[in-house]
């Protein structure tokens, strides 16, 4: 019988720096440990802005150093079917996490969550409990996000697999 995947999606406000990297990390860190069949990850925005354009080329030269193509990616809104379709959404940060909330249906299957802290824990990589935004920054910001949603990504894909007893 086939299983349903695990839907997982990642978001932040503009879809084009911290989601969608975050979205090829974790999938990277899922087919590591030949999960890909299991999953179904996607990114998205709580603005409007960048609809279809991809990443941005900072984050996808940050992320090519690391051997991610960050390429093939483009830029949507957050949409009410995403609270229906997806099991998780991953917020990066705490104005993202109430901006979902905000438009959160009250039947929402998706857990909604912060994404360096959940389950459970008090701060992620180096204390950082949220995902700064690179946007305004130089190169370090994205080499930041980078280090913070890989040990996140990890952890989480750690506690997804014990909970859903993939292995
Ligand atoms: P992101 O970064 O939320 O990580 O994709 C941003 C991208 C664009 C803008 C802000 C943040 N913007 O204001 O256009």
């Amino acid at each position: 019988m086939a299983t349903q995947p695990i839907r997982v999606l990642m978001v932040c406000l503009g879809n084009i720096c911290r989601s969608p990297t975050a979205e090829v990390v974790f999938r990277n860190e899922v087919s590591k440990r030949q999960l890909e069949h299991l999953f179904d990850i996607d990114s998205a925005g709580t603005g409007t802005w960048h609809i279809g354009e991809k990443p941005d080329k900072r984050a996808r030269a940050a992320a090519a150093l690391r051997e991610l193509d960050l390429e093939p990616l483009q830029a949507r809104t957050v949409a009410a079917d995403d609270f229906h379709n997806f099991d998780y959404i991953f917020a990066m940060d705490a104005t993202n996490l109430s901006d979902l909330k905000a438009i959160e249906p009250a039947n929402a299957k998706a857990s909604t969550q912060l994404f360096l802290t959940w389950p459970d824990k008090q701060e992620g990589r180096d204390g950082y409990r949220e995902v700064p935004d690179p946007y305004y920054s130089g190169e370090e910001g994205f080499e930041l996000v980078l280090d913070l949603v890989e040990a996140a990504s990890k952890d989480i894909l750690d506690h997804i697999v014990d909970v859903h007893q993939l292995s």
